[in-house]
């Protein structure tokens, strides 16, 4: 038991060390560490064999969505993909879905650049305030989560309310860069999400417009990931084992691959596929729809050459909230005397004020709004 608490007290100290370099895992890595530190060490992974990877003979759904917009039977046919794949899996790769490859390496660039760019100048940004329009952070559940991850992450609240340029501090070319690549991005994305948030409506019977409606395609929060390569891979994960807080995510992948989906009690490989945008089901539509689509439980592998670099955009609003929060609940359409609401109504700041104080725990994020 004392032994326990002087672990903890270490991890705690190593912890605060870690996050006053404001250097995040690049810092680490650039400083020519050859061992992982033992707060990134994630018990139990080196029995699963990271080598051995494949094994599964399952794969995850890929759809064409070219022709959603112009053929009617097309488009019957991709709603029911989308409908299934967002029943079983929670996770599908689109492809034909009409982003241009120019902007996204773009900003995968942009992302790259400001990772990458003077350490000095990158402090500044480094910040465990969610409340900030943009930042940079390593492990935003660093003192939460019971395992710290080999990732740092850049992270802008786009939508509704886009940070005015002005606001944000200007202090390199780098950063108007990719900012002006973040703004195109997403306006791209925003479109998109409209798309699948139509899609989605009508594999549940609804009316196409039923979630733009409901507000669910109206927020964008960017998250430019960034996953330095790890000397010893087999020790700790890119990301552990979560579940996205918004309504989608629609999430761009660099060719270097370590993405996995739990299917069935097993963990899928999500393999690059050029030009392929990654979709995924998150906590908010599993809450709105009563369980019928599932929030999937993904992960991301550390690998021994990197960077990885991903762009998620978390459809959902942030923090902010107007006059009358917007109130999420199941939808009464979905449910029946034989299917009642498995959930609370909850504001999205709640549900994203919860995530932010648990961390990635293991525990199940939409558990405490269960009514039962
Ligand atoms: C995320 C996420 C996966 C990746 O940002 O929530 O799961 O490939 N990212 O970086
Ligand atoms: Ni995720």
């Amino acid at each position: 038991m004392v032994e326990t608490r002087s672990e903890n007290r270490d991890r705690l100290s190593e912890l605060k060390a870690f996050d006053s370099t404001k250097a995040g895992v690049k810092g680490l890595v650039d400083s020519g560490l050859q061992k992982v530190p033992s707060i990134f060490i994630h018990d139990g992974l080196r029995a699963e064999n990271l080598a051995q990877p494949g094994k599964s003979h399952l794969s995850v759904p890929v759809i064409d969505i070219s022709g959603v917009k112009m053929n009617a039977d097309l488009r019957r046919e991709i709603v029911e993909k989308v409908g299934e794949a967002s029943e079983k899996w929670g996770f599908f790769q689109i492809v034909n879905h009409g982003i241009p490859s120019s902007v996204t390496e773009e900003i995968v660039e942009g992302v790259r650049k400001f990772h990458e760019m003077d350490s000095e100048v990158k402090k500044q940004y480094y910040s465990r305030d969610p409340t900030k329009s943009f930042r940079f952070i390593s492990n935003f559940d660093l003192y939460q989560g019971p395992r710290t991850q080999w990732r740092d992450t850049m992270e802008c609240n786009i939508a509704p309310n886009p940070p005015n340029p002005e606001d944000l501090p200007d202090v390199c070319r780098y950063y108007n860069w990719c900012r002006d690549a973040m703004f195109k991005y997403s306006k791209c994305v925003m479109e998109l999400g409209n798309t699948l948030f139509e899609i989605l409506s009508e594999a549940l019977g609804l009316e196409s417009k039923y979630f733009k409606n409901m507000g669910c395609s109206g927020g964008i929060y960017l998250l430019g990931q960034y996953y330095p390569a790890c000397p010893e891979p087999e020790l700790t994960l890119g990301f552990s084992s979560h579940t996205d807080s918004g309504f989608i995510t629609i999430l761009h992948q660099d060719q270097l691959g370590g993405l996995q989906v739990l299917y069935e009690n097993q963990w899928v490989d999500v393999p690059p596929l050029p030009g392929a945008l990654v979709i995924n089901i998150a906590d908010l539509l599993q809450l709105i729809t009563n369980d019928k689509f599932k929030s999937a439980h993904h992960r991301v592998l550390s690998r021994k050459n990197g960077p990885r670099i991903s762009v998620a955009c978390l459809l959902r609003t942030h923090l902010e909230e107007g006059d009358e929060p917007k109130l999420y609940g199941p939808i009464k359409e979905l449910c029946s005397e034989e299917n009642p609401p498995i959930y609370r109504e909850i504001t999205v700041k709640e549900y994203i004020m919860h995530r932010y104080k648990t961390g990635l725990d293991g525990s199940f994020p939409l558990l405490p709004f269960k009514l039962h």
